[in-house]
């Protein structure tokens, strides 16, 4: 296994170099299992933000002009560079993160098979001709790149969520500039040096670290040769960002916050409902956008769904991502446990019961007990907002009707679940749930295969699948005429 050197990942990555700020303002990045201290990274502010975009923006022209073969197969190697290199970067995220390794590797594997899918989409990146009204023209339609992007990624997934925009974006034959987390800044870096290997020209993918998000982000939403923003992240964040590109009349794709419900029918196979709702429950300590917020059960399988699920949860094993065997890590800082200790005690005063868990946990500072709560009401704080730790809420229902109203009750609309083994049920829920996505017997519904992406205030615009090019290319149109007759 080839080491990356760590110390080399400290300065932002722009126009091919690295490159230190100007009065080499860094800032530290630490491990929530520990505390300690991993790296120093360079500070980016406007003036590093705006030197990165004139370097995407140089290289533009040059990217797009490419066969899109070319491009691929530089996808590729990129692709080829990260499976080469899975567990450094693994240990990398795991430090930075905290997610046990075993997840860490699996999201550098999904990270790399979102460059796998779209080095072949970007050949398949098909315009249309179209027969025009008239004889003597035809109705061209070609797909071109949107220009240079700038994307915003979150520290939950700090390698897969940059590969998952990077990878459409450069296959459409965009560049781009990728501000990720201050958190998580050193995947980022990480694959960006690899992103160097493979081949791909200086300028097409730069990197700026930043731990003032609302100085860089102005100067990305600002800067007139950004012509489009993808985000994933909070709502408040994503609702602030359309605003400062309103101006620009940029381009966007928002992938913001959820409160997926997920929910088990009296019919359903109850052992492949508890281990669906584990793995949406507890992936990344409860730390994803598509975690099953709101578990409803139906209510004559409540006691049996809650004892079954209780008995798993019980043995999860919560330890330090480095550690052999660990299944949940800490939350990702003291803001987080303090979110999940404020629901858990609202649920507890307004009647909920702990049936496992309930309090922090002895592994470390930032750790959380595995939790399953019972008897959670539609009105209680843990129901409304996104929790974003391993807190299972389980909420009894009587009807489909009245579930499917209670789970669309909500401004949210990323992802959903049911489980039920009645074909018509599936179907009708699966139509009528307000959402972008919907696991029908399935808990875990990523693949860089599939459209990822919401609806009402979880955002637009869709990422992996061949829908995910469509958001990084404009449409256009050609009259060509002067055919005869
Ligand atoms: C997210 O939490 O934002 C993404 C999760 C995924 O891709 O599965």
């Amino acid at each position: 296994m080839k080491r990356i050197d760590l110390n080399a990942l400290n300065g932002a990555f722009i126009g091919g170099r690295w490159t230190p700020t100007a009065d080499d303002r860094r800032f530290a990045v630490t491990n929530p299992a520990d505390g300690s201290h991993l790296a120093d990274v360079a500070d980016c502010g406007a003036d590093e933000a705006r030197a990165a975009i004139e370097a995407a923006s140089a290289a533009q022209a040059g990217w797009a002009a490419r066969p899109a073969a070319d491009r691929g197969a530089m996808l590729r190697r990129w692709r080829d560079l990260l499976v080469e290199h899975v567990d450094t970067l693994a240990d990398i995220l795991t430090a930075e993160n905290g997610k046990p390794l075993a997840e860490a590797r699996g999201e550098i594997l999904y990270g790399a098979s979102y460059l796998e899918w779209f080095a072949e989409e970007a050949k398949r990146l098909y315009g249309d001709i179209i027969p025009s009204a008239s004889g003597h023209n035809r109705i061209l339609v070609i797909k071109q790149p949107i220009g240079v992007c700038a994307v915003i990624t979150p520290w939950n997934f700090p390698n897969a969520m940059l590969m998952r925009k990077a990878a459409a974006a450069l296959a459409a034959g965009c560049t781009l500039v990728a501000k990720p987390a201050e958190d998580t800044p050193l995947s980022a870096l990480a694959v960006a040096a690899l992103a160097a290997e493979a081949g791909v020209p200086d300028g097409v993918f730069n990197i700026v670290p930043s731990s003032r998000p609302a100085e860089v982000g102005a100067e990305l939403t600002g800067n007139d040769r950004v012509r489009k923003i993808s985000f994933t992240g909070s709502t408040g964040v994503g609702r602030k960002l359309i605003e400062q590109s309103a101006a620009g009349i940029k381009r966007l794709s928002m992938e913001l916050g959820g409160n997926a419900p997920f929910i088990v029918f009296a019919d359903a196979d109850l052992d492949a409902a508890v281990d669906g709702a584990i793995a949406a429950k507890f992936r990344n300590a409860g730390q994803t956008c598509v975690c099953a917020n709101r578990i409803f059960v139906e209510r004559s399988v409540m006691a049996d769904f809650s004892a079954r699920l209780s008995e798993k949860v019980k043995v999860l094993s919560v330890a330090q991502g480095h550690e052999s065997g660990a299944q949940i890590g800490p939350l990702i800082n003291k803001a987080a446990l303090e979110k999940v200790e404020r629901l858990v005690a609202d649920a507890r005063g307004a009647g909920a019961k702990v049936k496992v868990g309930g309090h922090r946990h002895e592994a470390g500072d930032l750790f959380y007990a595995p939790t399953v709560l019972e008897g959670v009401t539609a009105e209680m704080d843990v129901a409304r907002e996104e929790i974003f730790g391993p807190v299972a809420a389980l909420m009894a229902f009587d009807s489909e009707d009245e579930v499917i109203a209670l789970a669309n009750d909500t401004p949210y609309g990323l992802a959903a679940y049911v489980y039920t083994r009645d074909l018509g049920r599936a179907w009708r829920a699966g139509e009528a749930l307000e959402y972008g996505m919907v696991g029908i017997n399935e808990g875990i519904i990523s693949s860089s295969a599939a459209p990822f992406g919401g609806i009402k205030q979880s955002g637009f615009g869709r990422e992996g699948s061949h829908y995910g090019l469509d958001d990084y290319v404009s449409v256009k149109y050609m009259l060509m005429g002067g055919l005869g007759a």
